[in-house]
């Protein structure tokens, strides 16, 4: 997959509800593109996981920070945050890295046990969704997207075009072929 995927991911408020197991959409309250990050802060209903699966619904608020397109930290309402690492290996490849870090149990233990660990299952499951999404996805695809993912869509395309070769201009190519057209008249 390219990493580009991951990065997408993280204004794609429609997906949450249909990979990520939310009873709803997100909705974004804050875009913020400054310099390499860019800061994504959206609201959306979320199910708190217990040791036995099940869970009450609560309001929450999810801050996202890319950090460049390898590099994203989200803090979630519950106090578990997610530091997610992805680096190209090729166009069609890439190695991906997470780290959760979770509230320590009331125990103190070290080792994750009841709702923690149902947390951590819970994060490792949501990557699981994501990835079969990734993985069979196309490089250059173009997504079919509802009105209201446009706006930050476009905001996010643009921010990300920092870290890419621009293209040679339209105008560049035509100045030379028609140069060249007017050498082989003269
Ligand atoms: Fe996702």
């Amino acid at each position: 997959m390219h990493i580009d995927f991951v990065t997408e991911n993280t204004v794609d408020m429609s997906h949450f509800k249909f990979v990520h197991e939310t009873p709803e959409m997100g909705s974004i309250l804050e875009l913020d593109p400054v310099d390499h990050r860019f800061h994504v802060r959206f609201s959306m209903p979320m199910k708190l996981y217990g040791p036995d699966g099940g869970g009450e619904v609560v309001d929450a608020v999810t801050e996202v920070t890319n950090w460049g397109l390898g590099l994203i930290l989200a803090r979630f309402t519950d106090g578990a945050s997610l530091i997610q690492a992805q680096t190209p290996i090729d166009d069609t490849r890439c190695e991906l890295m997470l780290t959760m870090v979770l509230p320590r149990n009331v125990s103190g233990s070290d080792t994750p046990t009841g709702e923690q660990l149902a947390r951590f299952k819970m994060a490792c499951r949501q990557v699981e969704n994501d990835m079969v999404i990734w993985t069979h996805r196309r490089a250059g695809a173009q997504a079919h997207l509802v009105a209201e993912e446009i706006a930050p869509f476009k905001t996010f395309m643009k921010w990300k075009r920092q870290f890419y070769p621009a293209p040679p201009a339209v105008g560049s190519q035509t100045q030379r072929a028609s140069r060249s057209e007017s050498e082989v008249k003269s």
